[in-house]
């Protein structure tokens, strides 16, 4: 069986370094091999700490940004802008710093050369302001995928690296435990709010099938509150139905784990 690499760290801080090291490596390799690199990142809380590395040196030095394409696995059916978005956090702290504003974690203000022609989220606030669903919305961005020959007509996308989090229920990008998307050959979709976790919002998510096809896959997850599901994720039992993110269990994936996330696995 074709295991990920698990690395375990002290705390959610040692993660971030780890995993903003990994992140410059991927990307500057993928643009030395391939001119461009197809990022898709994450929302939730984790890229916070990843994101303030990145941007401060040695790592902002090291990552060729005018190459780089960024593109979001999933998001909540909210403006850009909105609090609960997954492209908020990197607009407010890769390219906030980068507009110079405030960084408590010694980013460098001006240095995150990412053009803003490379950000490619799901088009949330273009789509609630005129009144289209988030189908719609799901839709337009397989189409923006396919534009940028990131997907061929009977392939998924090949990014060069996604970074996922991973849910408690064991659900990765937005797709929660026996959700509809496993069976979808959609690109793109949209996803019912969720009732049984927060927060409780309309998603859009790219397919979970591409995480399989991916170059590389970097997960994060910390905290005891992930220990439960992640001794199902790398136990025994192989069921993705249930634990979506047992897709991310393949070789080509690292783990990232803090020692209270990792606490009910084998070592
Ligand atoms: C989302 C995320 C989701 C997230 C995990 C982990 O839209 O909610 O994409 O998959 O990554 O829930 O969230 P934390 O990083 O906050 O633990």
């Amino acid at each position: 069986m074709s295991e990920p690499e698990i690395v375990i760290v002290a705390d959610r801080e040692a993660g971030a370094v780890e995993a903003a090291a990994r992140i410059a490596k991927i990307l500057a390799d993928a643009v030395e091999g391939r001119v461009r690199a197809e990022w898709a990142t994450t929302g939730g809380s984790t890229p916070v700490g990843i994101y303030k590395r990145l941007a401060r040196p040695p790592l902002v030095d090291a990552i060729p940004w005018a190459a780089v394409q960024v593109w979001w696995g999933d998001d909540r059916f909210v403006p850009r802008d909105h609090p609960l978005s997954n492209v908020k956090v990197l607009d407010d702290i890769l390219v906030g710093i980068a507009r110079g504003e405030e960084d408590t974690a010694g980013g460098r203000p001006g240095g995150v050369p990412l053009p803003v022609d490379n950000l490619h989220p799901f088009r949330t606030g273009e789509a609630i302001a005129e009144g289209r669903d988030a189908a719609w919305c799901a839709a337009a961005l397989a189409d923006q995928l396919r534009a940028a020959g990131l997907a061929s007509t009977d392939g998924w996308p090949v990014f060069d690296l996604m970074l996922l989090g991973i849910g408690a229920d064991g659900h990765v990008l937005s797709v929660f435990p026996g959700s509809a998307a496993l069976d979808s050959t959609e690109l793109a979709m949209a996803i019912p709010a969720p009732t049984h976790i927060e927060p409780h919002v309309e998603r859009v998510t790219l397919n979970p099938a591409v995480i399989g096809a991916a170059r590389q896959v970097l997960v994060v997850a910390y905290g005891s509150d992930k220990a439960p599901v992640l001794a199902h994720v790398f136990g025994t039992e192989r069921d993705p139905r249930r634990w979506p993110a047992q897709l991310a269990r393949r070789s080509g994936a690292t783990w990232i784990l803090d020692e209270a996330a990792a606490a009910n696995l084998p070592r």
